[in-house]
């Protein structure tokens, strides 16, 4: 979950390191560091974020054509100065990088400790650092073999960057469960855990696959596996543009991604649902459709914001393809003993396509004949990669920690899905297939006039941004949406909040609520309308605060609420790509009142490529 950034080439190396940084400081700010590599090595590392390391390195030496940097999301070892990486081995021969777990390093360290290694940190990447020095000293290899041998002692993951004093203008990189893009310049190399710090300087790129290793100077990138074969770059273009990656004049990457969905979801259907509106065609899935055809379960597994999404998914491929379906929690389902049919379909819904959970899971069904798909925002990704086929959700890159723009983008993925294989199952009648094809072209209009009602739900949101608990209750298709608008809140705004079927709040939750418990009630215009009408009066009779979120023109439950949020009038299987506008612009600006840091909030990272 950390960002890694390197390079080497003719530039100074350090405004790329800041710059790329910055970039990846979504992934991860615990701390922060630098080292400067050729010429006279200087490392400036601290607790922080990046504008930390900045003020630390100020009037100091930055100058230097080769360089990595990190930013740190700590697993072993407190955020902490010392902790912070670049990692120096103990005596001073290499410098590493590191993003993942090295699940051995304390029987490895103990190995080391045995051989006189002292250590400056509690982190699991120095064991690391030190065990590659000392096969380099003691079995006096090449810098590049000594880390293949170490490597080959790990257990773990990792994405790395390493360098040897011994070879100055040498960087090398490996990975494993953790991603590592190179960037591929002219006479220079940029080295980063996503393209975002390298869009700005190439389009060409390759993407690092597991247990590969490259051997890197300005004018030559040596690619070979652990085991010595060589390998054959396969250099991609990226499409990625920089304005994507700038906040465009709204105040957090999380407004932004917010407002962008009316585009983002025309993204999504765009080149896939016909002019005439006739028909949808998903293009990634198309040699595989006879199996998703003929499926007899789906098995969604994901994590967080991508597993609401996979629970909206459920309904809809259950209702309108008629395939039972099972929403698995991947960090579960991995380490379960899963029962998995050859003709199960196992849908990977992920929006970094990096989750180590996710990515484990996926490789769990691999073992199996079932067919895997995957539905990731990142083109390249290792889970778009390792899957048999699948849909990008086209959402562009998200920024925000707190997923928006993604979460919509995979709902509708999963409903033009859920379309497609009802009308080729022939369990979808055409005229409801088409009728729900405008449905969906329609929501983009119906996003808009969402978001134009910005102030009056921050209007409510500056009386409830001081509670300290809330619940949120939505039925059918809406029960994954109050799942997913508690999230929002706590995740950015440090509030708790729970989610749950409206129906279960007699069975427990209504102990929780009086005078100081908000409510959000989302009463779409379904069939269980005038079951969430009694549910509210359940909440009201117990003096609690209901927040109902209402189809326009809803004249029944503005009665009992104490506050009104209308969506446009839409069918319910597009209910939950409105429902959720109101539920993030609120928790966006409860956590912006509280002085929350709302693009990164503590404790997260934006994408979790460790356990
Ligand atoms: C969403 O707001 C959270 N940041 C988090 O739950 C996220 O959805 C989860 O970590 C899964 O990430 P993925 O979609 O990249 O796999
Ligand atoms: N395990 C390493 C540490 O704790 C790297 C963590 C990460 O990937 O952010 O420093």
């Amino acid at each position: 979950m950390c960002g890694i950034v390197a390079y080497v080439g003719d530039r100074t190396a350090y405004p790329i390191l800041i710059k790329g940084l910055q970039r990846l400081e979504y992934r991860g700010y615990d701390s922060a560091g630098i080292a400067l590599l050729n010429g006279e090595t200087h490392v400036y590392k601290c607790k922080g974020k990046v504008k930390d390391l900045q003020a630390l390195a100020k009037d100091k030496d930055i100058s230097g054509t080769v360089g990595m940097g990190h930013t740190r999301w700590a697993t072993h070892g407190e955020p902490s100065d010392r902790n912070a990486h670049p990692h120096q081995s103990m005596n001073g021969k290499f410098f590493v990088v590191h993003n993942g777990i090295i699940e051995n390093y304390s029987h490895l360290k103990k190995e080391l400790q045995n051989r006189g290694y002292k250590f400056a940190s509690d982190t699991d990447t120095e064991v690391l650092a030190n065990l590659i020095e000392n096969i380099y000293l003691e079995q006096k290899v090449s810098a590049e073999l000594a880390v293949r041998l170490a490597l080959t002692r790990v257990v773990g993951a990792y994405g790395l960057v390493i360098s040897c004093e011994d070879e100055p203008g040498t960087l090398i990189a490996a990975r494993k469960g953790s991603p590592l893009v190179i960037g591929i310049g002219e006479h220079e190399y940029f080295l980063a855990s996503d393209a975002t710090p390298i869009v700005e300087y190439t389009d060409k790129v390759l993407y690092l696959n597991d247990e590969e290793v490259a051997v890197i100077t300005r004018d030559s990138l040596d690619l070979k596996n652990l085991l010595n074969d060589s390998k054959t770059p396969e250099i991609q273009k990226i499409t990625l543009s920089i304005d994507h990656i700038d906040k465009g004049g709204y105040e957090h990457f999380m407004l932004k991604e917010i407002h962008e969905q009316p585009l983002t979801i025309q993204d999504t259907f765009r080149g896939r649902i016909a002019m005439d509106e006739s028909k949808i065609f998903l293009g990634g899935i198309l040699d595989v459709m006879p199996k998703l055809i003929n499926a007899k379960r789906i098995i969604i597994v994901a994590c967080g914001t991508s597993w609401h999404a996979g629970l909206v998914g459920e309904y809809l491929f259950e209702q309108y393809a008629r395939i039972p379906v099972e929403v698995e929690y991947a960090s579960e389902f991995r380490y379960r003993d899963p029962i998995i049919y050859p003709d199960d379909l196992v849908i990977a819904i992920s929006q970094s396509g990096e989750t180590a959970d996710t990515l484990a899971a996926i490789r769990k069904v691999k073992e199996t004949q079932a067919t895997i798909l995957g539905i990731c925002n990142v083109a390249g990704s290792s889970i778009s990669r390792e899957t048999d086929a699948g849909v990008y959700t086209h959402a562009g890159i998200e920024i925000g920690v707190a997923s928006t723009k993604a979460f919509t983008s995979q709902i509708t993925v999963l409903t033009m899905m859920a379309l497609v294989l009802g009308s080729k199952r022939q369990t979808l009648a055409p005229e409801l297939y088409h009728h729900l094809i405008h449905e969906l072209i329609q929501v983009p209009k119906k996003i808009e006039e969402i978001l134009k009602e910005e102030e009056k739900i921050k209007a409510i949101a500056a009386v409830y941004k001081d509670v300290s608990n809330a619940l949120y209750m939505g039925r059918g298709l809406l029960f994954p949406v109050a799942l997913e608008g508690a999230l929002k809140l706590k995740e950015i705004s440090y509030i708790h909040a729970e989610g749950y079927p409206a129906a279960e709040m007699k069975h427990g939750p209504i102990a929780l609520i009086d005078e100081n418990m908000p409510v959000l009630a989302l009463a779409g215009n379904d069939t269980s309308y005038e079951k969430m009408i009694s549910n509210i009066q359940e909440v009201k009779a117990r003096k609690g605060k209901v927040i109902a979120i209402v189809s326009r023109g809803d004249k029944t439950i503005r009665k009992m609420a104490d506050h009104v949020i209308e969506i446009p009038e839409c069918h319910e299987a597009v209910s939950p790509l409105l429902a959720v506008i109101p539920l993030q612009i609120l928790s966006y600006h409860i956590a912006v009142m509280r002085e929350c840091n709302v693009d990164q909030p503590r404790n997260l990272a934006k994408s979790v490529t460790v356990e």
